[in-house]
């Protein structure tokens, strides 16, 4: 048996592919999960919840390598604080953590940044606890999911009325191509902070609702307001973009067809 590799978040939209990537690599898995679930297929599951740290020192014991794909809209710079001291305890040898592009040019400073932004505020604050921990690390800054952004439209196509933030664009990506880079990573030496990654093309947040509407045969009206406060502004000046790394091949179109099709 190889000495397994860690994936926090192995169950999740991301983690759940870097699994999958790393098995067909000959990996062993093991997956820090809040959820206990039986071994299968040379993955192991660990329980363990970030948010306290309760369970990290047992899930990391005897592994050189950590994907650290675990997070939510709410702490993740608390998770990183938590995974990040028992890294360095145990001696590990290779963090490989996935932020998110824009994260040092976003600015959350005012209660309505925080309340719209506070994610990337805190992406930004785990970024520099892994860089500052002294384990050995590399990060890469990937733009938002394809599927996360299908969450998001097919959310707001629920009401008659499509709201969208107006001037704003996603640069969406396939999970799956973030893994493979992930797993690469994870498979290399340290190299601290990465170039981006995102996919292929810019959509402004309309054109995506009107994209989702026309491929599941739906009509409804979309408005467009601009969202208040100076993150939303960076956002609209294209921080969360990154043109000169679009180096994802799954569009957004070709991401609805499949999507839809089961
Ligand atoms: N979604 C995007 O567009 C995007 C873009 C760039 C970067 N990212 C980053 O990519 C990572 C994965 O995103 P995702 O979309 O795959 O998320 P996801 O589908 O919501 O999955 C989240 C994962 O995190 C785990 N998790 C959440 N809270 C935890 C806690 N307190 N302790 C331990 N595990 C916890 C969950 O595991 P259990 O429920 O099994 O415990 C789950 O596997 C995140 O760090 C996110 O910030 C996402």
């Amino acid at each position: 048996m190889n000495t397994p590799i860690l994936v926090t978040g192995g169950t999740g939209t991301l983690g759940r592919h870097v699994v999958a990537r790393l098995r067909e690599k000959g990996a062993d898995v093991r997956v820090l999960t809040r959820n206990p679930r039986p071994a299968a297929d040379g993955v192991t599951y660990v329980v363990g919840d970030l948010a306290t740290g309760a369970g990290a020192d047992a899930a990391i014991e005897g592994v050189n390598t950590i994907v650290h794909c675990a997070g939510s809209q709410k702490g993740d710079e608390v998770k990183a604080r938590h995974l990040m001291a028992a890294a360095a305890r145990a001696g590990v040898g290779h963090v490989v953590y996935i932020s998110v592009v824009g994260a040092d040019r976003v600015p959350v400073t005012s209660a309505i940044d925080r309340a719209m932004f506070g994610y990337v505020a805190a992406k930004r604050a785990a970024e520099e606890i892994v860089a500052g921990s002294g384990v050995p690390y590399t990060t890469l800054r990937a733009t938002q999911f394809h599927e996360l952004a299908f969450t998001a439209v097919a959310a707001m196509a629920k009401l008659p009325v499509v709201f969208a933030p107006g001037g704003t664009k996603l640069q969406p990506i396939a999970a799956d191509e973030v893994a493979a880079r992930l797993v690469e990573l994870a498979l290399g030496e340290p190299q601290g902070l990465v170039a981006d990654m995102g996919g292929p093309r810019a959509y402004l947040f309309a054109d995506l609702a009107r994209g989702y509407l026309r491929a599941t045969g739906r009509r409804r009206p979309i408005v467009s307001f601009p969202a208040p406060g100076a993150a939303a502004r960076s956002y609209r000046a294209g921080a969360n973009l990154t043109p000169e790394h679009a180096v994802g091949h799954q569009t957004w179109e070709e991401f609805l067809t499949q999507r839809l099709a089961v």
